[in-house]
């Protein structure tokens, strides 16, 4: 039987879930803003989730309950079956990684070497193992000719995918990643993108927070919307996009390729289009029929 901490909430639960949130409310103590009211959120182990809603919306506190850089005023967070709120953020970090929306807000080695070398060794990774990591991290990230450069020395697309890089390094079982390709470029947003891909295939669990509606649509296979502190939608970019009272109420946009389907082949009937290639596929298979 599990001990119970000091909010009344088993110290671990047995569980598949990757994250497991119940009731959680969040208080900022300076000025009382209230940035989350009874949030309840289940993401399964491998899953890879998209997390939208306006700013201001608590999805920033929403994830920084996860990795314990806050606790919630009140409910319970647990990852992979362990309560956050007793453990310390250097427990949880080997469990959950966590990538901020600003690299100036998580970098301070004096090289991207050393800056993707920090997380690993703070876990108590062997060396040969950091060596191959970083390795294949420079590989992946395109960043060989940054190695020994100044992570604030080199451009801010640069610096946020070193940013990521360094917490891939730690290859933990679920990943954060807030507004991964916000400030970026054509380039950082297809690594990141394949980034995705290649850690659902692994396995991991991520939860991306992006205002990027066509990585996502894309990318993640399910997507929590947030309006106002609150949860207020949780269904398949499909479902969520095509939900046009959802968007205007929430201020949020969906992709331009899913507008463009809404307002000319979807009321012809068949599937949204999310992407630019599902919505050519559908024109020439229409056009194919016509035709015939
Ligand atoms: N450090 C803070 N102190 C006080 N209020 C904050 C702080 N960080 C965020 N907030 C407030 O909490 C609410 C949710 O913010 P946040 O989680 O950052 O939203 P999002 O990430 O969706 O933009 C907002 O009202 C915001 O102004
Ligand atoms: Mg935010």
């Amino acid at each position: 039987m599990a001990r119970r901490g000091k909010h009344g909430f088993p110290d671990r639960i047995e569980t598949d879930l990757a994250v497991k949130v119940e009731g959680a409310h969040y208080v900022y103590p300076n000025g009382q803003v209230v940035a989350l009211s009874g949030v309840d959120l289940e993401v399964k182990k491998g899953e890879l989730l998209g997390v939208i809603g306006q700013n201001g919306s608590g999805k920033t506190t929403l994830t920084k309950l996860l990795n314990r850089l806050l606790k919630p005023s009140s409910g319970s967070v647990y990852v992979n079956g362990l309560l956050t709120t007793d453990r310390t953020v250097q427990e949880m970090s080997a469990h959950i990684g966590y990538v901020f929306q600003n690299p100036n807000h998580q970098l301070f080695a004096r090289t991207v070497k050393e800056e993707l070398e920090f997380g690993p060794r703070n876990i108590g990774t062997p060396e040969d193992e950091i060596a191959s990591r970083v390795a294949e991290a420079v590989d992946f990230f395109e960043l060989a000719e940054f190695i020994d450069e100044h992570p604030y020395r080199v451009s801010f697309p640069t610096r946020k995918l070193v940013g990521i890089a360094s917490v891939v390094t730690m290859k933990p079982s679920i990943i954060i990643l807030d507004e991964p390709s916000t400030g970026q470029d054509h380039q950082t947003t297809r690594i990141i993108n394949s980034l995705m891909r290649r850690l659902a295939g692994e396995g991991t669990t991520v939860i991306c927070v992006s205002h990027d509606m066509p990585l996502l649509a894309d990318v993640v296979e399910r997507v929590v919307v947030m309006r106002d502190t609150r949860i207020v939608a949780d269904a398949s970019p499909r479902e969520v996009f095509a939900d046009e009272q959802l968007m205007r109420t929430t201020n949020l946009q969906a992709p331009q390729i899913t507008n463009i389907a809404l307002q000319t082949v979807y009321p012809l009937g068949g599937p949204i289009a999310l992407t630019p290639k599902e919505l050519a596929a559908d024109i020439e298979s229409r056009l194919k029929k016509g035709q015939r």
